[in-house]
């Protein structure tokens, strides 16, 4: 029973998941097309390649006289500039005498048990039983630069994954222009792109349109992945929506720059590529050096958006997140940030955790401003020592003061920074990441460090390591406020930069996760910059965006929802008049809004009348009692907020026996329709217990005719109903 089977008569290697197969060829010229990637199959599909002869598509030199085989023309695994093949590519070598071809022939295979691994990059794991791996090892005969395709399987979850590993064999440098780890190829057919672009204070927004005659492209020259656009699309045939309908997902797991291009052919082919942004890279490859693409997600459902969501969800929580919170419950947090933002001592803090403790909260972060010279965004960067004057005692002290209230302690650090006023960048100021001879573009006032070069790595590895030593530290916010400019270094090949910047980074990353395993780790970039599957490798959870309006947040975090676990997404309740919108919602709907995330607090407990207080203890205490419900189960919107005046989302445990339903609404009118919200993924023919009312109901009722949600009788009105299986 192999996923990978190769069939030696025909040369064509089917991997086959429970629900869908993705075929190719290794053709008599030794390329490898690319035959079918849909619902599983028995049959090869080789039947679907015609070879016609079109004009001013060349012919590679090895077909003769053929004229009916291009390669401009035929669905590819793995395109190359210089091949006569006029589309998109994925990859672009620039040979020691610049001339820029690179002519891909098979050498070879191997079928091996096991999920693949990537050198210094993150990427899906899994165990040996339940997942292969396919290695492709192609060679340009002129130069000698060999490819390895990495294809990983992990059968029962519908996942594939691709990676590519190129090797500079000539005896000369190379440089790679373009490099990409997924070329996915439609033979035929008329496709949606659906991707998710966004801002600072709102990240994910959702846009769905067709793909055309033009090259779609989106992706990020920041440094990081960015708020602008997520690494993460579906491709959806013409008729899919949110339950049904033919839908591929591909999901880059990396931080730093990317490029997904799409692109409908002149006889009608789509191709799509996701890889690594090919401006601001020009990498370097000495001879006998290797470059490792990272690795693309993929998954195919007949299911629509929602099997997306599943495939991916289960993909991200089993196989891309690790460490003892993998399926540990988090701690709920207060963050002091929007609470007291720069403006605070220990004893602000102190507070924070004597409030906290009476209301149920796990635990308490000191958020920016504790550290160097830092009573605003201007300063202090980089120079991560306790400022003791400004708290009024040592950060060993205050973490015991807030440990004895029962309140676990963390704090906010921005390890890749360095403000322009700090005795880190007076003392190095060659470790900023700066042209020479120019003034380098400033956000919020603040450089990003080299963390190409070990020696700065190094360095604040060292200083960080102080501070998490001090004290009985559980938890960080790993911040990073500003996209990469002025891309140079003094070390590091200028064109290598961006790509080793980012591997920098999850050196640092892995090193503080070896070094303190039970450090709970939340990534940050502005909010949610750089909210991807790379960075979900290392950091525990993502805080989703520094918007906290429970009303912004529905489309937020819907537009989240689509590839990224509820378990890892950060949420917050925040104080109203919001501080981001100015909007007034009520507490109940801040909490029903937040608890779909990794719950927290983010405002001045002390401020909150009695009332309120009661209501963040007995939401804290619901979502204690359902958060195995919530972080682990199944995940389903059941609204389209960018369309619906309600919202509405759905928690369903894996055995289907509990139900969680969350409703808010976003308008109110006067004499308003009827909300009518159907139930998905329950048993059609068990009962359900609604158990505010003690009604029952199959399963079939709530899914086929639904549930009426009550009229709201004032603004943004929540509502959570809660079934159990009978
Ligand atoms: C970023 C984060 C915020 C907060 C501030 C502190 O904007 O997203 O949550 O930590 O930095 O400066």
């Amino acid at each position: 029973n192999m996923a990978i089977f190769y069939s030696e008569d025909n040369k064509i290697i089917s991997i086959n998941t429970a629900n869908s197969t993705y075929q190719m060829k290794i053709d008599k010229y030794g390329t490898p097309l690319h035959l079918y990637y849909g619902k599983r199959i028995k049959d090869d599909a080789e039947h679907l390649i015609q070879y016609i002869d079109r004009a001013f598509s060349g012919n590679p030199y090895e077909a003769m006289e053929d004229r009916q085989y291009s390669l401009d023309v035929l669905p590819q695994e793995y395109p190359s500039l210089g091949t006569g093949d006029f589309r998109s590519v994925a990859l672009n070598v620039k040979n020691s005498d610049d001339s820029e071809c690179c002519r891909l022939k098979y050498m070879g295979h191997s079928i091996i048990k096991g999920k693949y691994s990537l050198p210094g990059l993150p990427a899906v794991y899994a165990d040996d039983e339940e997942s292969e791996t396919l290695e492709i090892v192609l060679k340009d005969e002129v130069s000698g630069i060999e490819v390895k395709l990495l294809y990983g399987v992990i059968e029962n979850e519908d996942i594939i994954t691709r990676s590519a590993i190129i090797t500079n064999n000539c005896n000369e440098k190379i440089t790679l222009e373009k490099a990409g780890s997924a070329c996915l190829d439609f033979l035929y057919g008329q496709y949606d792109l659906i991707s998710f672009h966004g801002k600072h204070n709102f990240e994910r927004g959702f846009q769905r349109r067709s793909i055309e005659y033009e090259n779609t492209v989106i992706g990020s020259r920041r440094g990081t992945s960015g708020h602008q656009y997520n690494p993460a699309v579906i491709i959806a045939e013409k008729s899919a929506s949110e339950t049904m309908g033919n839908c591929y997902g591909m999901a880059f797991v990396y931080s730093g720059n990317f490029m997904f291009e799409a692109e409908r052919d002149q006889f009608g082919l789509t191709r799509t590529i996701m890889g690594l942004q090919s401006d601001l890279f020009h990498y370097l490859l000495e001879p006998g050096e290797k470059f490792v693409v990272p690795e693309t997600i993929m998954t195919f459902t007949e299911e629509g958006f929602s099997g997306i969501t599943k495939n991916f969800h289960g993909c991200i929580h089993k196989h891309i997140c690790r460490g003892i919170y993998k399926n540990e419950p988090r701690p709920v947090l207060i963050n002091s940030w929007e609470a007291v933002y720069f403006d605070f001592s220990a004893q602000d803090i102190i507070d924070l955790a004597s409030e906290a403790s009476k209301l149920g909260i796990d635990m308490v972060v000191m958020d920016d401003g504790w550290f160097g010279i830092r009573n605003d965004d201007n300063s202090g960067l980089g120079d991560w020592i306790v400022n003791e004057k400004k708290l009024g005692c040592t950060l060993g002290e205050l973490a015991e003061k807030v440990n004895s209230y029962g309140v676990k302690f963390g704090i906010w650090i921005e390890p890749e920074m360095v403000s322009m006023d700090s005795d880190l960048y007076r003392n190095h100021p060659d470790w900023a990441i700066k042209i020479p001879g120019r003034n380098p573009v400033r956000s919020r006032n603040q450089l990003v460090l080299d963390f190409s070069r070990s020696e700065v790595r190094n360095y604040i590895f060292d200083m960080i390591c102080k501070i998490l030593d001090q004290s009985n530290i559980e938890y960080v916010k790993w911040d990073m406020n500003r996209s990469l400019t002025d891309i140079f270094s003094t070390e590091t090949p200028v064109g290598n930069v961006t790509y080793d910047y980012v591997l920098g980074v999850y050196e640092f990353l892995e090193r503080l996760r070896n070094r303190y395993p039970k450090l709970l780790i939340e990534g940050c970039s502005g909010g949610g910059g750089r909210f991807d599957a790379g960075m979900l490798y290392y950091t525990d959870q993502i805080w989703c965006s520094d918007n906290t309006d429970a009303v912004n947040r529905l489309k937020i975090q819907y537009g989240t929802s689509f590839f990224y676990p509820v378990s890892v997404t950060g949420a917050h309740v925040s104080a109203v008049p919001n501080h981001q919108t100015g909007r007034i919602t009520p507490m109940s709907t801040r909490n029903t809004v937040a608890m779909s995330g990794t719950f927290g607090y983010e405002l001045n407990l002390k401020a909150l009348t009695d009332e309120e207080k009661e209501n963040v203890k007995s939401g804290i205490n619901f979502y204690k009692t359902h958060r195995k419900l919530i972080s682990d189960g199944n995940y389903y919107r059941l609204s389209n907020p960018y369309e619906d005046d309600l919202t509405a989302w759905e928690f369903v445990s894996e055995d289907k026996k509990q139900v969680l339903l969350n409703a808010v609404y976003t308008k109110l009118d006067a004499n308003p329709e009827i909300s009518v919200i159907k139930l998905r993924g329950l048993l059609s023919d068990a009962g359900y217990r609604e158990t505010s009312t003690g009604k029952v109901f199959y399963g079939e009722t709530l899914m086929s005719a639904g549930i009426c949600i009550p009229y709201p009788h004032r603004e943004y009105e929540s509502y959570v109903f809660e079934f159990e299986i009978v």
